[in-house]
């Protein structure tokens, strides 16, 4: 594993970021990227049930890595509990004009406007037809670029893509396409989701769908949000996409380039985000937390923020995809540190008086600490 992580990905680093990941696509389809020996070991404290969902942990691979669903089962292998693949749109799509996709080194960030490029919902809903399947698949759902009927087109992704899916996203939040973001506004995001649900029902009855929002929201969009998602039963919400921020702090030569931040520099605001989520929607819906996670820590901070499953990409692009094997063990010995039994356990522990938890985690450490130290 040493020789990858010491040899191909600094070579990587030196091939345009495009290029790279689509090497990393082919030699996850190839088998050609060395696996962690106990990558998908059980771990009876990572496993979580969510909703209605089983996975053998929560850390997944998030959106925009295997947008075309090639390597959903290859990724699981590396060790993630579940996969997300796209975002897909109803038709192929080209997306912007490249370059378009930006390596920020100093920042170990990305930045991205790739503008929903894929093979479009009939030719991915092909390929998972032939998938053999196992663990917890993901099918994120987008609009096309020149399509005005945004609600006709979520809705065609989800009869092409529900039958093949374990959950389903709708995905308002990407900042290159131009408008979708507009669909996160209260009255246009309520009619949507009630499309979307009516589809569901049709066409791919019981899989659950969860909504993808910005990081870049006011009180008030946060506060509509949560209300709609409630209102129209949603199974849950990814919490986040890329930022259009620039927070102070970057020092990459990239660091201007327009599109959507993700990566370390995004981690606390997108976990802000998620804590807002969390308590306006008073924890009666699953939430994954996405945005930053380089760490076992990263990925805890969000469950005791009211994660109950966490997703990456950024990182992997730097760390390679033993990060995944190194963040669950940590997490299997932060969970056993604080008490806590089985990773649901911690979920919102930040906010016990809404999780119920009990003490608030930190105090519960500090309060240990100080015991330690008295012994000493
Ligand atoms: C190159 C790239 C492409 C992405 N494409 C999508 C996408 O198609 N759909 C989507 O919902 N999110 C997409 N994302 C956002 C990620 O799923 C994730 O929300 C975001 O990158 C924050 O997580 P991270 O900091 O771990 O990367 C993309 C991210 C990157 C870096």
């Amino acid at each position: 594993m040493g020789w990858y992580k010491s040899l191909v990905l600094p070579i990587v680093r030196w091939i345009d970021a495009e290029t790279a990941h689509g090497l990393a696509i082919w030699a996850l389809k190839n088998n050609l990227v060395p696996r962690a020996d106990d990558a998908t070991d059980a771990t009876p404290s990572l496993e979580t049930e969510v909703f209605g969902r089983k996975f053998a942990n929560p850390v997944g691979l998030a959106a925009g890595f295997d947008k075309n669903g090639e390597v959903p089962n290859a990724a699981l292998s590396h060790g993630f509990g579940f996969v997300e693949i796209g975002s897909v749109t109803p038709e192929p799509q080209a997306g912007n004009p490249k370059p378009r996709l930006f390596r920020l080194y100093s920042d170990r960030a990305v930045i991205n406007r790739m503008g929903f490029n894929n093979d479009g919902a009939d030719v991915v809903a092909a390929r998972l037809r032939k998938r053999a399947r196992r663990g917890v698949l993901g099918a994120n759902l987008g609009k096309n670029k020149y399509s005005e009927d945004a609600a006709s087109d979520y809705a065609k992704g989800v009869e092409a893509l529900g039958p093949y899916a374990d959950y389903l996203v709708v995905n308002v939040s990407s900042p290159n396409t131009p408008g979708l973001r507009a669909l996160q506004g209260r009255a246009p995001l309520e009619k949507l989701l009630r499309a979307v649900i009516k589809a569901r029902n049709s066409f791919a009855k019981g899989v659950p769908v969860v909504l993808k929002v910005a990081p870049d929201l006011t009180d008030e969009d946060k506060s509509d949000i949560a209300a709609v998602v409630l209102k129209v039963k949603l199974d849950g919400m990814i919490v986040s996409n890329t930022t259009i921020d620039r927070p102070v702090g970057l020092n990459s030569y990239d660091q201007d380039e327009k599109g959507g931040l993700s990566g370390p520099p995004l981690m606390a605001p997108s976990t802000k985000v998620l804590a807002d989520f969390y308590r306006l929607t008073e924890g009666k819906i699953p939430l994954i937390g996405v945005g930053g996670i380089a760490s076992g820590k990263d990925a805890y901070e969000k469950i005791l923020n009211g994660a109950s499953l966490v997703q990456l990409y950024s990182s992997l692009v730097y760390h390679g995809m033993d990060l995944v094997t190194e963040i669950k063990e940590d997490l299997v010995r932060r969970l056993r540190k604080d008490g806590f039994a089985n990773v649901s356990d911690a979920v919102g522990a930040a906010f016990p008086e809404i999780s119920g938890k009990g003490v608030p985690v930190d105090e519960v450490r500090a309060a240990k600490e100080a015991q330690a130290a008295k012994k000493n």
